[in-house]
């Protein structure tokens, strides 16, 4: 079948890979039917993590069962499922208590499993025709049967989640005003879920035009392009004082406001990065004892970091204010499960419909050309926002 191979830097490819079977009897394989990229996926593409090549690409995932192992009780072939990224047993201590994220069975020596990532176990991608899923009755999240809601449901195996656990994470309340520092899919995700929850009042952050628009348009956020100025005192301004909540929905390769400027491309680009630019603006736009949600990407180790410090994950984060200000933290991959049924119902309800955040579904052949046009978030006034790939 073919796959989205990782060949190295800025270079995917579409391989020829063998067919995944089913190796123990609690797995099934799906055919696929819908598979995202994601921009965790671009830390990879853009040779920022040790991810060697030779990974098929894929944690986004949804299909049918095509075949089931013996021991699997509640999935028949012919179901429709869509899978959170992460890859758990179901029975260890922090599956147990609802940490599906740090799984601690299924990635030996390491607490977490996911399909097609680096460091997150021996598992293939789903950027392919199939899949094989593991732990199936725990790991799948049934749908009903047809084709309706299709790029809403694919959601539902990351981004829309995340999105969501960042606004936990942060403990957002009905009526509190919340920061969200990125409007690429995990942070548009993040305000649209402010949004259902009750927000009062929501600032969007980030310089993609196109992304602080649907950030407007969908999730009712304030945009605040951060090419205009400091982001920090843009939001302090118009909501005239600090904010409650914060989210950071971008990670380590954070653009510094400080050095970027209207015109440039929306590429990361390291030479311009401050990978603690984030958090340090949202301990200084979030109010004295008010909490911070980062599902935002950190990594222990970078070959392309713009520093040593940061090569080894090390932030220059202002923890003296933290302190003093009696701000909480949460970080972490999301522990999909948490949340994928009840958004699922609400999407089945039409009380939430993500689907706006897919701005391109194309055929699997074109997913080289798509990592290279995402990659630059924004190019001759195409907006690239989510990509869905169909094999
Ligand atoms: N915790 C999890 O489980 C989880 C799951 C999915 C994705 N992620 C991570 O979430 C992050 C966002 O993912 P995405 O798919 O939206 O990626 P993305 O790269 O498409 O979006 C990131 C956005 O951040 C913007 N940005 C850069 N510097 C900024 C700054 N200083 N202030 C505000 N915005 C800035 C960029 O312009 C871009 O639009 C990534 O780090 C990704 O790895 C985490
Ligand atoms: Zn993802
Ligand atoms: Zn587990």
């Amino acid at each position: 079948m073919n796959a989205v191979v990782y060949q190295g830097e800025y270079d995917v490819t579409i391989e020829e890979v063998n067919e995944p079977e089913i190796e123990h009897p609690n797995d099934v394989v799906i055919d696929i039917t819908t598979s995202a990229i994601c921009g965790s996926d671009l830390h990879m593409y853009e040779g920022r993590t040790a991810a060697e090549p030779g990974i098929v690409f894929g944690h986004e995932n949804m299909g049918t069962v095509s075949a089931v192992g013996e021991a699997v009780s509640t999935l028949q072939e012919g179901d429709r499922v869509v899978l959170p990224f992460n890859v758990a047993c179901g029975f260890c201590q922090n599956c147990e208590d609802g940490y599906t994220g740090f799984c601690t069975n299924v990635n030996p020596g390491f607490a977490g499993g996911a399909y097609g990532y680096v460091a997150m176990g021996p598992y293939k991608g789903g950027q392919a025709e199939k899949l094989r899923v593991p732990y199936a009755d725990f790991n799948a999240l049934k749908l009903p049967e047809g084709d309706e809601h299709e790029d809403s449901f694919a959601m539902l195996a990351d981004i829309f989640p995340t999105g969501w656990h960042g606004t936990r994470l942060a403990n957002l309340q009905p009526g509190e005003s919340v920061a969200v520092f990125g409007a690429g899919p995990v942070g548009l995700m993040a305000a649209y879920s402010a949004k259902i929850q009750g927000a009062s009042e929501i600032y969007s952050v980030d310089r993609v035009p196109s992304r602080l628009e649907l950030a407007e348009d969908h999730c009712d956020a304030h945009p605040i392009n951060f090419d205009d100025g400091d982001p920090v005192e843009q939001i302090i301004d118009e909501h005239g004082g600090e904010v409650d909540k914060g989210v950071d929905a971008v990670g380590y390769q954070a653009l510094d406001p400080a050095e970027t400027s209207k015109g440039d491309d929306y590429s990361y680009q390291p030479a311009k990065e401050n990978p603690a630019v984030v958090i340090n603006s949202l301990i200084k736009v979030v109010r004295p004892t008010g909490e911070l949600g980062i599902p935002g990407l950190y990594v222990p180790e970078d070959p392309n970091a713009p520093d040593d410090m940061a090569a080894q994950g090390r932030l220059g984060i202002d923890f003296g204010k933290l302190f003093e200000k009696g701000q909480k933290l949460g970080t972490g991959q999301c522990n999909v499960k948490a949340y994928n049924s009840e958004l699922r119902d609400m999407i089945i309800e039409g009380r939430a419909d993500p689907s706006w955040v897919v701005s391109h579904r194309v055929g699997l052949d074109e997913a080289p050309e798509m990592y290279e046009k995402f990659d630059n978030r924004e190019a001759e006034d195409e907006a690239i926002t989510k990509v869905v790939l169909e094999p």
